[in-house]
């Protein structure tokens, strides 16, 4: 097996709180290899976008290694890891986050231009040609109020692959489809994947994650391989076992 595109080495996170210290993150191991089309799953609040945030380096582990490429993100000074998100991550939001003011083509253009990738007088041509892959070239002209929810995240992945990197976020990319529009975007990430992108979503969605290869779950502060049906008994024996202490307790 070659080195992991992403090693994730005894990562911890804990926020101080007015209640005392909340530990999400308690000591995750985890290598995730090119190409790879992961699924994270958890309940609400265990913690799955901070994870995605110390990948990303959006916010830095209490302590704990992140590697992603040849790059120690956690060893990295925050004003470079601006650029380096830019040039090597894709990120796609539950609720899109375009920029209302930009046209939808001007939406993909933007990170090129922040990251300075492509030659200036091709980033539109390229653009265009995101927006015609997956569909929506007859909308690029418009604003993103003037589009749907599904052709709204589908020009959000075009904007999140508009530097080509090696590396796709999403936390709960399909969280406000219908269900059409939520198998379209996922049918893109895999499409991404068996090209060699490394994939990574965060989800709800059951159906999406019957398809997805590989399947994490993030629970106690920990991540680990699981199948739906296993994730599912889990939880109702956590159920259970919390009515029969509230029961007990009277
Ligand atoms: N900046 C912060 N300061 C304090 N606590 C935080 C902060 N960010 C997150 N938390 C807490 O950490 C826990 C994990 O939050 P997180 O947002 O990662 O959960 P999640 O698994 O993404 O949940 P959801 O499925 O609802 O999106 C929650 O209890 C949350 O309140
Ligand atoms: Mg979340």
């Amino acid at each position: 097996m070659p080195e992991a595109f992403i090693q994730i080495e005894q990562l911890y996170k804990t926020f101080d709180t007015p209640a005392g210290p909340l530990n999400v993150l308690r000591g995750i191991d985890l290598d995730i290899h090119k190409g790879d089309f992961v699924a994270l799953i958890g309940p609400s609040g265990s913690g799955k976008t901070t994870f995605l945030n110390m990948l990303t380096a959006v916010d830095s582990p209490t302590s704990g290694d992140v590697t992603v490429g040849d790059v120690q993100v956690t060893q990295v000074a925050q004003r470079r890891l601006t650029k380096w998100r830019a040039r090597n991550i894709g990120i796609v939001f539950q609720f899109f986050q375009l920029l209302p003011t930009l046209t939808v083509v001007e939406n993909v253009i933007a990170p090129m231009d922040f990251a300075n990738v492509w030659n200036p007088s091709e980033r539109r041509d390229i653009a265009l040609k995101l927006l015609d892959r997956f569909g929506i070239a007859d909308q690029a002209f418009k604003t993103p109020d003037m589009l749907s929810g599904g052709q709204q995240q589908r020009v959000a992945i075009a904007r999140a692959l508009a530097n080509n990197p090696p590396l796709v976020i999403g936390d709960e990319p399909t969280g406000n489809l219908d269900r059409m529009s939520a198998d379209n975007v996922f049918g893109l990430f895999q499409q991404l994947a068996d090209r060699g992108t490394t994939v990574i979503i965060v989800t709800h969605d059951r159906e999406l994650v019957r398809n997805v290869p590989k399947l994490y779950e993030l629970a106690d502060g920990t991540i680990g391989e699981t199948t739906l049906e296993a994730a599912a008994r889990r939880r109702t024996a956590e159920l259970r076992a919390s009515r029969t202490k509230s029961a007990t307790k009277g």
